[in-house]
């Protein structure tokens, strides 16, 4: 398969993911639809089988061997999380289901101990859903008020609107690393410096961030930072929270059940320490540990690889699709990664979809989850292609061409 970059082992990558040899409507696959969740290579589904078919047992209960075995496994894939993140300890990261629970999490357990009627969150026009709601939820139940930073037509945050939002009485600012939708990269760095300053704590969904670039948690100074396993190359149905240990220790459980206790009466219950506080119940273990799996896949390739060679085929789609008559590319931020988000003058973008679908390539269209940002730019939705380190050069070529056909057809 032809590249314009060597960056990559390409065609090993594209071997490693048994999917991405599949035709779809009668055309090899090509899948551009990364950013709603990315496909698994190999290596992370030979682990899950193997947890399952010789591993499996129930973990931090078990005298057993087998339990034994599964709690180190376990807490292993903990340590590897730690470790690809840069966080201090092991306890300050959090297995939860995905991104949208580690947000749910600190809304309702930050919520419920810290905010007070009158208290105000800063969020962006860019947020996915799950870093809108969650927020609206607790707001509406404590009496809080949310507050949003606006964006400019290119996609970007108005940093000197968003220090005009902050005041006393902001508790939190929770703010995307890479918008989903626009592909815009945030200067979470400055944004978190300028809310310390203000003494206001920062979570950063960092969903669409953790697939495409090297993240450094004690670097950024977060408080708290979300992403998910699906998105990442690894299982859905697990994400992490990483949360400052000083920060964590201070938050109530978010649920209750087995795990998160240290002692049971019927009088008074104590709580387990980090980071069993916070995790209730028998967790998704071999999601756990197919997540570790995914991130020393990623490491085996290298972050900084990925990046840069995503950054080329971002580069390239962008100069392709730019040429077609009737294209608007919605996000044109100068930081951008791997999302490219387009209408087509005359044509709606689903049914631009569907006809690419037909072609074997897998897009998506609609709102993406974020309908405010999308009334922001005064449109229903658009169509987006995301990708990730597994496409090619060729793919977007071919992409091009039947977005062309496509085009052809409705117009
Ligand atoms: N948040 C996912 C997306 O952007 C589902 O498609």
């Amino acid at each position: 398969m032809e590249t314009k970059t060597d960056i990559l082992n390409i065609e090993k990558i594209r071997k490693d993911f048994p999917i991405l040899s599949r035709e779809v409507n009668g055309k090899p696959l090509i899948y551009l639809d990364s950013g709603a969740s990315s496909q698994k290579p190999q290596q992370v589904i030979d682990v899950i089988s193997h947890y399952y078919e010789h591993e499996h047992s129930n973990i931090h209960r078990g005298i057993h061997t087998l339990s034994q075995e599964a709690t180190t496994a376990y807490e292993d894939s903990r340590k590897t999380v730690q470790a690809f993140i840069n966080a201090k300890h092991d306890h300050e990261v959090i297995f939860t289901a995905g991104t949208t629970e580690s947000i749910n999490l600190v809304a309702s357990s930050f919520g419920k101990k810290f905010l007070e009627k009158g208290d105000e969150i800063i969020i962006s026009t860019m947020e996915h859903h799950s870093n809108i709601v969650p927020w609206q939820m607790i707001c509406e139940e404590k009496g809080a008020i949310l507050k949003v930073v606006p964006i400019n037509d290119k996609g970007e945050f108005l940093m000197e609107e968003f220090e005009q939002l902050l005041s006393k009485k902001t508790k939190l600012v929770a703010i995307t690393h890479i918008s989903n939708t626009l592909g815009t990269i945030n200067p979470v760095k400055e944004i978190i410096v300028k809310a310390h300053q203000n003494g206001t704590l920062v979570l950063i969904d960092g969903a669409q961030a953790v697939p495409h670039k090297k993240v450094d948690v004690q670097d950024l100074d977060c408080d708290f930072y979300a992403f998910s396993g699906h998105k990442m190359f690894g299982p859905t149905g697990v994400g992490i929270l990483y949360g400052k240990e000083s920060i964590l220790n201070d938050l109530p459980p978010y649920q209750g059940g087995g795990d998160m206790i240290k002692t049971v009466t019927f009088e008074k219950t104590t709580y387990n320490c980090l980071p069993h506080k916070l995790e209730a119940g028998t967790p998704n273990i071999v999601g756990g540990i197919g997540l570790a799996a995914a991130i020393n896949y990623m490491n085996a390739i290298g972050i900084d690889k990925i990046e840069a060679y995503e950054h080329e085929l971002l580069i390239y789609a962008t100069e392709q699709i730019k040429q077609i008559e009737g294209v608007r590319i919605v996000g044109e931020a100068a930081n951008k990664a791997s999302v490219l988000s387009f209408l087509v003058e005359g044509t709606h973008p689903s049914d631009i979809g569907m006809i690419i679908d037909k072609l074997g390539i897998a897009i998506r269209t609609g709102h993406h989850c974020t309908e405010p940002l999308m009334n922001r730019f005064e449109i229903l939705g658009t169509a987006r292609a995301s990708f990730a380190f597994y496409n090619t050069i060729e793919e977007i070529d071919i992409f091009i061409t039947a977005l062309k056909k496509a085009i052809k057809m409705l117009v």
